[in-house]
């Protein structure tokens, strides 16, 4: 994000010690704390071309549109590109949204390893992407995000624009299951500590608990890895991860409770061990009032029907809520399809998106005058 397109739009570049970087068009008021507009530019193995590139093009084509114009506002305004968002490489996700935050020390965004234990201090040296900013010292006025919906909802009901009034809470636990390898031909089946077939229950139960805390709730085994993984051994150790999320805290807590009480009852009669740890914790959020009422009004201002929602995702709003009064823009994806290459929204749908980003912002940026 340097070079001639972010120069174009007026703006000059910041880059701080986890990557995350910050194009700023100057305001009148310099004194004022930058209203940004950003998401992140990082993506999923099979990730498609909006998850996160929207909310950080919508907001370049927003300065643009200030800069063609001369639109001079009063605060500066910040286009931002959160680092490592989707926390697929480097769990947990939304880490250097996190570290600006003061969600997460330096020190452990730094010490985060990959699966082939790559550490994200390295990974991002070597880069180029280690800026000089220290995180977290330039205080922000606001933040919108611009983001696709990853879900159905406005696509089935026809609204153009969701209006994100929170986030639901998500916990991520990491489990290891221990058996022991043995010899598939010559191991009688009653001597076997399979440590596969133990976690392929486990999957089924956490798939089982993610139904019955539906539709509040939704659960998900995404990673597994099994050791040796070869033919003629019957398995003797799997590592997999599990990610619960529900609109409300206390029904985070009892999805949790279901899942100790699951792993328990699945692997002890198999004779397996395991090791079980969250890895990270995010409560439900909700976003700021006056802002939430900014998108509103910027959409019905420009004709587009909307709907209030909670996401289902994680995003960079999260943390920066912390901080700054913070909402995010949901665009509609088609069949709500994402974290999937087929990820598709419309030019207008993007359009739309953009437009009520910066007349939102405008909207708030005129309340500081
Ligand atoms: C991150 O974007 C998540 O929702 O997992
Ligand atoms: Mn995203
Ligand atoms: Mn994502």
């Amino acid at each position: 994000m340097t070079g001639t397109a972010i120069e174009a739009a007026g703006c000059t570049v910041a880059i701080d010690e986890v990557g995350n970087m910050f194009a700023r068009r100057p305001g009148r008021r310099e004194g004022l704390a930058p209203l940004a507009m950003g998401s992140h530019l990082d993506t999923q193995p099979t990730g498609g071309k909006f998850d996160g590139v929207l909310g950080v093009l919508g907001a370049l084509e927003a300065v643009r549109t200030l800069q063609e114009s001369g639109y001079e506002t009063n605060a500066p305004i910040e286009i931002i590109n959160w680092t490592n968002e989707e926390g697929s490489r480097f769990a947990p996700p939304m880490l250097g949204s996190g570290v600006f935050a003061g969600a997460f020390p330096l020190d452990f965004a730094d010490g985060r390893q990959d699966r082939d234990g790559t550490m994200f201090a390295d990974a991002l040296v070597h880069i180029g992407y280690r800026g000089a900013e220290k995180a977290g010292t330039h205080k922000l006025g606001a933040m919108i995000e611009l983001h696709i919906e990853q879900g159905p909802i406005l696509e089935s009901e026809g609204a153009t624009i969701g209006v994100v009034t929170g986030v639901q809470g998500m916990r991520w636990y990491e489990v290891t299951v221990y058996g022991e390898d043995a010899h598939t031909g010559a191991t009688p089946m009653h001597l076997r500590k399979n440590a596969l077939l133990g976690a392929a229950r486990v999957i089924d139960a956490i798939d089982a608990i993610g139904h019955e805390f539906a539709p509040e709730g939704v659960a998900t085994v995404g990673l597994i890895e099994n050791r040796p993984n070869s033919r003629n051994v019957v398995p003797g150790e799997v590592f997999l991860t599990v990610d619960l999320r529900h609109r409300q805290d206390d029904g985070l807590e009892r999805m949790e409770q279901r899942m100790r009480k699951a792993l328990a009852a699945i692997l002890d009669p198999l004779r397996l061990t395991y090791q079980q740890k969250q890895t990270w914790t995010s409560p439900a959020v909700r976003f700021a009032p006056e802002l939430i009422n900014c998108v509103r009004r910027a959409a019905q201002q420009a004709g587009f029907a909307t709907r209030n929602m909670v996401s289902g995702a994680g995003h960079d709003a999260v943390y920066v809520a912390r901080v700054a009064p913070t909402t995010m823009i949901f665009v509609p994806c088609l069949k709500g399809i994402s974290h999937n290459e087929a990820e598709s929204t419309s030019f207008e749908e993007c359009a739309a998106g953009a437009q009520v980003l910066l007349n939102a912002i405008l909207e708030y940026d005129r309340g500081l005058a």
